[in-house]
């Protein structure tokens, strides 16, 4: 099928950041097109000047991956958009246009979506309401998997309104497998700090797939920079993992009665790891980005730890150029130094104004 408009979703009011990630996508692969977006809306799409082939199944090469978005919460391929007049059948609809198209795999999944802003509720409402006949319809004419499949590609219809919808088709593999995009997490009640949802959704976001019950266990030890009051050590040592918990402030008792912490109360810019190295470096500090970059980089390229999850504060402006500049002055210094790593970015549902980023190399790189 051919496909020439595809929608990324985003936090809403970062929609700029989204659009110039995707301009710099698009054009490194030759693709060209224009973004359009409306501010605060949660999505960007962009339209290409002359449309890509791609199989419906998920055959064939996306250009684009979306592993390696920034900003994107989501990635969708449009193939059609529908108008439904009042009182008409939406899902009778949908079921005609589906049969139009040459496919004849079920879909893993289905999901009636919405732009993700501070408005959308009653839009959330019709979504919910309306996934439910949806989805009894396509399961009753073979349209979708028994149960969810990841392994195939999933139905998303797009509402802006209860009027139209963009019928859209995202990917094993290049996709986020959530709802929205969003990964909800439930705030475990002995954490010191919400913070910790930061980590726990970098944790299984953005390391190697399916690899963090490999490569965060148990009798690894870490280094915590800016580690008060301890949401963050709270993942480490919930995996059994040995903290140095570095920071000024406070770290919480209960994190301290595990015999895991040892805390410093350091400048995490000079503070050196007690046997020299280890596992994994974590970073909450509140700095310039570029400050963090290249204290992130120096640990890593000078084997003082293995792999590291850290943030990046996004500043007032430019704020994907200023990013991607330090992440490629830090990739070039892992390539001079010939250190082999999996290094993701990402603006996690948990995020506000940073991103956060995983390098993990070594025995870590599975
Ligand atoms: C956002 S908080 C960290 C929250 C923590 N990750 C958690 O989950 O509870 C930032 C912390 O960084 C600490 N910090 C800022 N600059 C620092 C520095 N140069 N050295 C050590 N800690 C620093 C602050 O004291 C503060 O506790």
């Amino acid at each position: 099928m051919n496909i020439s408009k595809l929608i990324y979703y985003c936090r809403a009011g970062f929609e700029a950041d989204m659009a110039a990630e995707l301009d710099s996508h698009f054009a490194q692969v030759s693709l060209y097109g224009y973004s359009q977006l409306k501010a605060k809306q949660g999505f960007v799409s962009f339209n290409l000047y002359s449309p890509f082939i791609f199989e419906s199944d998920g055959r064939g090469k996306f250009p684009v991956k979306f592993d390696e978005l920034m900003f994107a919460r989501q990635q969708l391929a449009c193939i059609g958009n529908l108008t439904f007049e009042s009182n008409k059948d939406r899902v009778g609809d949908i079921l005609t246009f589906l049969n139009d198209l040459n496919i004849n795999v079920p879909f893993g999944d289905v999901f009636c979506e919405h732009p993700e802003t501070e408005n959308g509720k009653d839009m959330a409402k019709f979504c919910k309401k309306f996934s439910v006949p949806l989805r009894q319809a396509l399961r009753k004419h073979k349209r979708l998997s028994v149960k969810p499949n990841n392994g195939l590609s999933y139905l998303h219809l797009f509402f802006e309104s209860s009027e139209s919808c963009e019928v859209c088709l995202s990917f094993p593999k290049n996709r986020s497998n959530d709802y929205l995009g969003i990964t909800r997490l439930k705030f475990p009640s002995e954490a010191p700090s919400r913070s910790t949802l930061k980590l726990e959704e970098a944790i299984l976001k953005l390391l190697p797939r399916n690899s963090h019950k490999e490569i965060l266990v148990k009798g690894m030890t870490a280094v915590d920079l800016g580690a008060c009051p301890g949401g963050w050590t709270y993942q480490l040592v919930k995996r059994g993992i040995k903290v140095e918990a570095v920071d000024n402030g406070e770290i919480a008792d209960s994190l301290m009665q595990t015999g895991l912490v040892t805390h410093f109360a350091h400048d995490g810019f000079n503070y050196q790891p007690q046997e020299g190295h280890v596992d994994w470096l974590v970073c909450d500090m509140i700095e310039k980005p570029d400050r963090v970059a290249a204290l992130m980089t120096s640990w890593l390229v000078t084997r003082k730890t293995t792999s590291s999850i850290f943030n990046l504060k996004l500043p007032m402006q430019k704020r994907y150029a200023v990013v991607k500049h330090e992440l490629d002055t830090m990739i070039k210094e892992l390539n001079e130094k010939q250190i082999d790593f999996h290094m993701r970015a990402k603006h996690l549902y948990h995020d506000r104004d940073e991103i956060t980023v995983a390098v993990v190399t070594g025995g870590h790189l599975i």
